[in-house]
């Protein structure tokens, strides 16, 4: 579980940064990127749970949980190690703003 975990994450920071060179100009959205591999592009899906237009504090809250360890199956707790409480804001901000 522990290598497929770590396996998807490369794949998808691999991703991120292709798009990283189209996506530059809203805040947040880059970040979001990420995100797009296991949770649809923008957040709206196929994939795991959906992200597009849920309350911004809600991801936020749920984004601190995984990174503290105590939540989920490790994936999200792996992937959220590496943002600081600011960038997880934006990045739930951004979602937030999806439709
Ligand atoms: C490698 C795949 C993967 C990536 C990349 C990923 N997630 Fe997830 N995410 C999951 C899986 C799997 C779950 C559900 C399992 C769990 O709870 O651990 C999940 C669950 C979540 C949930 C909880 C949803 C709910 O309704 O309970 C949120 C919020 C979330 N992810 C946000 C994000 C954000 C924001 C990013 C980008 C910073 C991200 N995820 C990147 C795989 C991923």
């Amino acid at each position: 579980m522990r290598n497929i975990g770590q396996a998807f994450i490369g794949v998808a920071l691999a991703a991120s940064v292709l798009g990283a060179q189209a996506e530059v100009g809203q805040p947040g959205r880059l970040l979001a990127s990420n995100c797009f591999q296991c949770h649809g592009t923008n957040g709206k899906g196929p994939g795991f749970d959906s992200l597009a237009g849920k309350s911004a504090n809600e991801i936020y809250k749920e984004l601190k949980e995984f990174q503290s360890g105590k939540e989920g199956n490790g994936i999200m707790a792996k992937h959220t190690m590496v943002y600081t409480d600011a960038q997880m804001r934006q990045i739930s901000t951004w979602f937030s703003t999806q439709k």
